[in-house]
């Protein structure tokens, strides 16, 4: 299988728990620019995997590169600063800021290229903090936030929390985004128009990627990599195409495959 130049590589990594193993040498990278999904059943050890490359647990063996460094057991912040950034499922939002303020504070002390390329307005490149106000709006016009911009951010529902969330990641400037089921708790409009975002978002500046996810249909639709977990490892990893005709990966995670429209 081929992916390009891989982003992360996560070779043989094993976390136990009280002797019980959530991952156990688990293998697989991610390509530069790909959206890859991640999936497997419950308890497979997906957010455990997720948890060791942000930096939130330390593998008990294995290595974990980003960029070619090795980052394994590197503390969150400093993975962070690497441009590997983890959304949450109740991201950190200032209550007491307004939406856009919230959308700014994410901002990198230098906004760079990387973020004029993703919003496709390099002319704009001069002035810094007009530029980042320009981005921080663009990015809720298109979380669909705008008419709450100068709202207090302790006003807005939990889906829009979560599009905040979204929001301030891409803010970052990030090399590689981990989202973990990024589309629960969020209506289906608007679980497309995220989709949607991170595809034009790799499209202009090559941000990777990364996300749990169970709904097969969406999976098939947005990612061109997929890796399957089942108990702790890695069974599977390819393209769409590939996986829907992996007969160990029929076999153990998705028998009923075959019924499956994925036109
Ligand atoms: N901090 C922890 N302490 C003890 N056991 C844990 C811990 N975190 C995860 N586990 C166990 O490790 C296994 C893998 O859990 P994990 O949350 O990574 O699965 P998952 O693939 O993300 O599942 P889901 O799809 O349900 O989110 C499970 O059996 C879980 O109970
Ligand atoms: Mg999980």
């Amino acid at each position: 299988m081929s992916i390009g130049i891989p982003i992360l590589e996560i070779a043989n990594v094993t976390k136990s728990f009280k002797g019980w193993r959530a991952v156990c040498g688990a293998s697989f990278d991610v390509g530069r620019g790909s959206i890859t999904a991640l999936i497997g059943p419950n308890g497979a050890g997906k957010t455990t995997m997720f948890d060791m490359i942000a930096g939130f647990s330390r593998p008990d063996s294995g290595q974990i590169r980003l960029a070619r460094h090795n980052i394994t057991g590197l503390p969150p912040h400093r993975i962070a600063r690497r441009g590997l950034v983890r959304s949450f499922q109740f991201p950190r939002v200032l209550a007491g800021m307004t939406v856009l303020e919230n959308v700014l504070l994410a901002a990198p002390r230098q906004t760079g290229e990387h973020l004029l390329s993703m919003l496709a307005r390099p002319r704009l490149a001069r002035d810094r903090e007009a530029l980042a106000h320009i981005a921080a709006k663009e990015f809720l016009r298109l979380f669909g936030l705008n008419a709450w911009s100068d709202e207090f951010a302790g006003t807005l529902s939990g889906g829009q929390r979560r599009l905040l969330g979204m929001a301030q990641v891409l803010m970052t400037e990030p090399e590689i985004v981990l989202l973990d089921e990024p589309l629960t708790g969020i209506g289906p409009g608007l679980a497309a128009d995220i989709f949607d975002i991170i595809a034009s978002a790799r499209q202009q500046s090559m941000t990777t990627f990364l996300f749990i996810e169970h709904n097969l249909d969406v999976v098939m639709r947005r990612a061109d990599e997929i890796v399957v977990m089942v108990e702790g490892r890695v069974i599977g990893a390819g393209t769409p195409e590939a996986i829907t005709s992996n007969s160990q990966v029929i076999d153990a995670y998705m028998g009923d495959m075959r019924k499956w429209d994925f036109q």
